[in-house]
This record gives C-alpha cells, structure tokens and sequence, in this order.
C-alpha cells in the first residue's frame, strides 16, 4: 500500500508562530518516515501557504533532519514554494495542524479542511472554536457543573468606551489582584496580572491588542495541574502532571524562553483521590465541547483551599519533545511518536464514521 502522505501544518498568522516552528521541528523528527510520507505545509505570519520541497525532506544528515532544523529556526520561508490552498487536497491525503492560537487551533483551518475533504488530526470545528475562547468555554463548562474561578467578559466596545467604568466593574466583581487575558489567545500572550487600578487599564488595553473580547479573572494562588486526552467516543486521560513556573507565573518567558529553568513534575505529588477527580473533570470537559482526537486540560488547585478550578482546554498543546503533553503520554506508557501516530488514526477514524455510507439527501 502506498504511504500515506502526511502534511504538518506549521507556523500561522497568530501570535504562537514561533511556539508551533518548535512543535512542528519535534514532531517532524519523531513521525515515522517508513511509515507516512511528510509533506511540509508552512503558513507564513501573513498568511501565505508554502511548501517546503521534498529534497529537503529527505535531506537528513546522520542523525540531523536538515528539514526540521531549517523549521525550528524559522529560515524555512526562503526554501519554500507558495500555493493556493485551495489545492491542498492534491498535495496531500491528511493534514496534521501543529499550530496554536487563533486561525490555527480556533477552528478556522479546521473549517478549511473540512471543505476541502481532508482528513485532520485534533478536534473538530465546534471544539476548537469553544475550547480556543476562555469566556465561551468557562460558560460551559459552568452549565456542566465543572468548577471554574470567578471571572467577567470584557468586550472591545466596553472598554473603549469608557476604559474607567470597565475598570469599575472589575474592581467591584472581583478585585485586586486579578488576571486579564484576550479570551482568543494561547502561551500567555496578552495576559497579565493586574494589582491596581492602572494596571488593570493597562492589562485591559494590552489584551486589546490581541481580541476584542476580554476575559478577566479572580487570582487564585494555585499550583497548576495538566492532563492529556486522547480519543473520539472514548476518550482517555493520561498521567497528571504539574507546572513549576520559573517566573511569578507560567508567562511567555517562563514557557519558552527561560532555558528550562520552569519545570515538570510528572506524575504530580497530589494525592490519588485529586488525580482522578482531575482525569474525570478533564473528561467530562472534553466531551462536553465535543472534543475529538487530543487536547490538554489544565486545572489550578488553590494552594490554601486544595480546591481543584479547571483553567482552561487546549486543543493543539505544545507538542515538543519536552512538551506536557507528549510527556503525560510517555507516563502512561505511549511513546511520543506513538502519540503522533494515535492522533492520525483517530483522525482518520472521525472522518470515515463521517463520510462512510452517508447519503445527502
Ligand atoms: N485566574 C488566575 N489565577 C492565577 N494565575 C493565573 C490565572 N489565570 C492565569 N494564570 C496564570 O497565567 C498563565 C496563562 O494563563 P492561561 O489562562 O493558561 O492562558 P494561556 O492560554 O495563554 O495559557 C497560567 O498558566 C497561570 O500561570
Ligand atoms: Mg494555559
């Protein structure tokens, strides 16, 4: 049987470029080349569509994949072709989106690969678009009876107009300090802590900058808990793992660029009763935003009160080889490239159970 030709979605026009050039490099590397043919699909920060040759695909030195490396620092553009992505669907038979924020994990290019007949990996349309908004997906998981922090939506038209009155309503709901956050946004971009009111205006405005809608919340002093799902109808959690931010909190910095000096603690040091509570909380979020192929679930548990909040899902996690989500897997004993290569069958599966024998009336 022919190769399945595999394309690796990378790159994008949100502000997570850089995050998804290291997941893609890892993800790249580890994928199973005997198995899947590689196709290298980048979106560039304005939204081009560009395909990295094939020579290059092959161009692997000892034990360097040139392509990955090429990825990874971002010198991918100058080697690559642009097409119309209308007509991705010749180029490739599954397409495989290691992006994250908006256009790429929102549900948008799912939409696109949905009309154009492909099979993808991850969650669907509805899933992305709910799990990638904080204030639409809390609202849900409210009406699920899932714990969730005190928090108020903001929107572009509240706070232009009167920046002061928003700031109010803040204070009033849910005082200092707390966080504010474009609700449409990932890898703590555009969130900040505010303690006072000026903070607060400047929060406000930053997270203007990246979505009209706002989310702000009350601060918990937490620890902060993370579990992976794999699966369709019958989703699994994995281990539970936890951050130890380097920084105040888990920000931009301490994610990415703090030379490892935030660390993972897997499994968690939480008690048994906790980690399950966690795993069926994780579950129940997933289904409920009819969650599909993987997502990570991340929960704060208070650190005075051990009450267990859920934070937020995260339908294209960070996917590095050092990446909490590959590592909860590893914990449960699934292999990362394993864990790739679960998320194409079950992509796969969704699109047959689908597409097979359907008639449209
Ligand atoms: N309500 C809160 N209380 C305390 N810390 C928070 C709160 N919300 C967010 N944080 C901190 O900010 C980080 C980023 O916020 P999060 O909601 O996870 O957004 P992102 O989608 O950008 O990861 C969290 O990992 C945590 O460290
Ligand atoms: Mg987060």
């Amino acid at each position: 049987m022919d190769k399945k030709k595999i394309g690796i979605i990378f790159g994008g026009k949100s502000g997570e470029h850089e995050v998804s050039l290291l997941s893609a490099a890892s993800v790249i590397r580890a994928i199973d080349k005997e198995k899947f043919e590689l196709h290298y699909i980048g979106i560039t920060r304005q939204g081009r569509w560009m395909e990295v040759p094939k020579i290059l695909g092959r161009d692997i030195d000892g034990e360097r994949d040139i392509t990955a490396d090429i990825i990874e620092k971002g010198s991918w553009e100058k080697a690559a072709k642009e097409f119309n992505p209308g007509e991705l669907k010749g180029r490739i038979d599954f397409a495989l989106p290691v992006m994250h924020g908006p256009y790429c994990e929102d549900g948008k290019i799912q939409g696109l690969f949905e009309m154009l007949d492909i099979p993808y990996g991850g969650c669907g349309v509805l899933a992305s678009a709910v799990a990638m908004d904080k204030a639409l997906s809390k609202k849900i998981f409210e009406m699920e009876g899932l714990p969730v922090c005190r928090y108020e939506l903001l929107t572009r038209r509240d706070v232009k107009g009167s920046l002061d009155a928003a700031a109010q309503r803040i204070e009033k709901s849910l005082g200092y300090p707390c966080f504010v956050k474009p609700a449409n946004m990932g890898s703590s971009v555009g969130v900040s802590k505010a303690a006072d009111r000026q903070q607060l205006k400047e929060a406000l405005n930053l997270a203007l900058e990246y979505d009209k809608r706002i989310i702000v919340e009350e601060f918990i002093d937490c620890r902060e808990i993370e579990t992976a799902v794999l699966g369709n109808d019958s989703p699994q959690a994995a281990a539970v793992g936890e951050i130890l931010p380097s920084a105040e909190f888990y920000d931009y910095n301490a994610k990415y660029c703090d030379g490892g000096a935030s660390k993972l603690c897997i499994p968690a040091d939480i008690s048994e009763e906790a980690a399950t509570r966690i795993r069926e909380m994780a579950l129940k979020a997933y289904m409920a935003i009819d969650g599909e192929g993987f997502a990570r679930v991340d929960f704060f548990i208070d650190k005075k009160t051990g009450k267990i909040y859920l934070n937020e899902i995260n339908t294209i996690p960070g996917f590095t080889k050092y990446s909490m989500f590959p590592l909860l897997w590893e914990a449960a004993g699934v292999k990362y490239g394993k864990t790739i290569e679960r998320i194409v069958e079950l992509g796969y599966e969704r699109y047959y159970a689908e597409n097979s024998g359907q008639t449209v009336l």
